[in-house]
């Protein structure tokens, strides 16, 4: 029988805040597929994150379909825009939600990672950060645009770089990324376009270079619209949403763990063979050339 066997693999999942977005469904179709789960936290949401989980706010979509809830070895404080400990400016370790917090660079979370589990097997990049990102590309200032960049498509690379000698060989990378990188998605600001453009051509090359060296699979999922926290920032995820139901081949709401589940195929022996590719989980969406609800499509125009 074909089985989807994660057990005995351990999984770093940079970017689970909440139970709402795509890091938490990868985390829990991870841990159905048998996999130990290691999730790492953005410093600022730590705090609450950390409080929920443990005080049962999550319980219920903790539930995994053996009716166990979904177990979190450790969870890791992160805050990707930063490589070393001397790059953190003093406002941001000073700052009330850093202050108490040690080891938080990507660097620091690499080597603790190490020290606690050895080597892991899978790395998910579910996080992305733009600070104008409600900003038109044309009102974009520098430091928003290389803010965007530098949290949401060099982490990857940086983590990648940091994670990859503690990966064990046959080890599987994985980003997410969104249509918005290859067609206008109006008010898709701050720079995100552009970031999700680098991330997709960073795949490529990373693949190449991280499977030569270490022997590791490296792949971006470009999932549909989804209201998570992240998505809520941008403004206009539910017309997004409702815009996909109307337009996409398929003509449904895009569930978390469906991506979650693709994520787990890619990151498991199934797809042994698969590296350097974008697989959409869309509902079919980035397909279309036409938006089929237009009014300019009506046939009987007046
Ligand atoms: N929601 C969508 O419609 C959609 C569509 C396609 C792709 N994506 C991508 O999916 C990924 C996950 O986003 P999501 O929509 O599930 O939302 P989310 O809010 O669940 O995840 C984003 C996470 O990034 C974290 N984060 C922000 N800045 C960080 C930093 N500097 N260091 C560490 N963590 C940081 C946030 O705390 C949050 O947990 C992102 O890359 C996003 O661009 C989302």
């Amino acid at each position: 029988m074909l089985q989807l066997d994660l057990k005995g693999k351990i999984a770093f999942i940079a970017g689970v805040g909440d139970d709402q977005g795509f890091g938490w469904a990868i985390a829990k179709m991870l841990a159905e597929a048998g996999a130990t789960i290691l999730v790492g936290t953005w410093a600022p949401v730590l705090k609450i994150f950390t409080m929920s989980f443990n005080g049962g706010k999550f319980d219920e979509s903790r539930r995994l379909s053996d009716g166990s809830l979904l177990e979190i070895a450790k969870i890791y404080p992160l805050d990707a825009a930063f490589d070393q400990k001397d790059d953190v400016p003093f406002d941001v370790s000073e700052n009330k939600r850093y202050k108490d917090l040690t080891q938080y660079t990507i660097a620091e979370v690499a080597e603790a990672i190490h020290r606690d589990f050895g080597k892991i097997d899978i790395f998910i990049h579910s996080l992305a950060n733009a600070p104008e990102i409600q900003s038109d590309l044309l009102n974009t200032s520098r430091k928003g645009y290389l803010a965007a960049l530098s949290a949401s498509s060099y982490s990857y690379i940086s983590l990648l770089a940091h994670l990859g000698p503690y990966m064990n060989a046959g080890g599987s990378a994985l980003s997410l990324t969104f249509v918005a990188s290859q067609q206008v998605i109006p008010g898709y600001g701050g720079g995100m376009s552009s970031a999700k453009a680098a991330l997709e051509s960073d795949t490529r090359t990373l693949a190449w270079e991280a499977g030569r060296k270490w022997g590791i699979r490296v792949n971006t999922i470009s999932a549909g619209p989804l209201g998570s926290r992240a998505a809520r920032a941008i403004g206009f995820i539910e017309q997004m949403i409702d815009y996909s139901i109307a337009n996409a081949p398929l003509s449904r709401p895009l569930l978390a763990n469906e991506v979650g589940a693709a994520a787990a195929f890619l990151c498991s022996p199934l797809a042994v063979a698969i590296t350097g590719t974008i697989l959409y989980v869309d509902n079919g969406l980035h397909a279309m050339g036409v938006a089929v609800n237009s009014p300019s499509l009506a046939q009987n125009k007046s």
